[in-house]
């Protein structure tokens, strides 16, 4: 079986820590390229943190530094979530810089695109900013793009506003780019990131599993301020999980578009689930999730990596 080729652009982050950790040792997965983009925190961090990751996991994935700043908005960070380093808890060696290409993310994206055989999938667990620029830089890439799995956004509630998830409210132009790019795209946002919970008996499990696993324990013990005992939420996996098993999720074809110019809910994905804006469905939304399979798949994919 050949291994589906792969673009992640993320901002380390616990939760992008975890899956990268997956989608890395995973043998159906290709990661060609890892990019990274402002978000949980600044674009000098998440790139650190990205190559202290692969160094750990002993991983020689090409990285490459994308925008450091949303397109119009000012950035926001979530370091309230993933600590002031964006990766709080562990004692990681120092990165091999190596791995960090002399080049733009979207260049390096635009390249791997281009020359890939077969078709890549885009999986942005960060803002969009990267995307949106690529898109409109290069759209001859879309013709060598399969489809775009994302984290990101909600049918309901929010999670950084009352109605905004993290990575489209901290690049919301952005994510309307992407959105209306024209591509398949699937959004694995709220409705089950905040069902694909591990637990603290979880958690003890994973410390002795392996070396990923201890790591991710240590991680864990910082998420979110140390709210380790109440179920920790793994946004992120929700995307790569959606890539290797797509049957744990309940999906519904609809329209998404991104809500600009408003004073409460800039930011919010506005999902037309009842298509009152008679729009052509843009994306496969993620409505929920099985959330027992989704932490046996979970604890299975961590027991994978080194
Ligand atoms: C998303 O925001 C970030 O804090 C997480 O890494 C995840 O990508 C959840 O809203
Ligand atoms: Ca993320």
């Amino acid at each position: 079986m050949s291994r589906k080729p792969i673009i992640i652009d993320t901002d380390p982050g616990i939760d992008d820590a975890v899956a990268l950790a997956i989608a890395l040792f995973n043998e159906e997965l290709d990661v060609r390229l890892i990019t990274t983009v402002n978000g949980n925190v600044g674009l000098e961090k998440v790139t650190y943190n990205t190559l202290r990751l692969l160094k750990f996991f002993d991983k020689q994935i090409p990285v490459a530094k994308g925008a450091s700043t949303p397109l119009i908005k000012d950035p926001v960070d979530a370091s309230n979530v993933h600590g002031e380093t964006g990766m709080d808890g562990y004692d990681f060696e120092e990165p091999d810089e190596s791995l960090l290409l002399d080049e733009h993310a979207v260049n390096a994206m635009h390249k791997e695109i281009m020359n890939s055989q077969e078709k890549i999938t885009l999986v942005p667990i960060g803002p969009l900013t990267n995307i949106a620029v690529l898109f409109k830089l290069y759209p001859e890439v879309k013709e060598n793009i399969a489809e775009i799995v994302l984290m990101g956004g909600s049918t309901g509630r929010g999670n950084v506003t009352v109605m905004a998830e993290f990575n489209i409210y901290a690049d919301p132009e952005a994510a309307k780019i992407v959105f209306s790019s024209g591509l398949p795209i699937v959004m694995a946002g709220l409705d089950v990131g905040q069902k694909a919970l591990v637990y603290p008996e979880d958690s003890e499990e994973l410390k002795d599993m392996n070396d990923t696993g201890n790591m991710i324990y240590h991680l864990f013990k910082k998420y979110r301020g140390g709210s380790f005992n109440k179920g920790l939420k793994m946004y992120d996996s929700c995307a790569v999980a959606y890539l290797l098993k797509p049957n744990l999720f309940e999906t519904v074809d609809t329209y998404v578009d991104i809500e600009l110019n408003a004073e409460f809910t800039k930011g919010a994905t506005i999902v037309d689930l009842k298509g009152y804006l008679k729009q052509q469905n843009n994306a496969k939304v993620c409505i929920d999730i099985d959330a027992d399979e989704f932490k046996k798949w979970f604890m299975e994919n961590i027991k994978k990596c080194k």
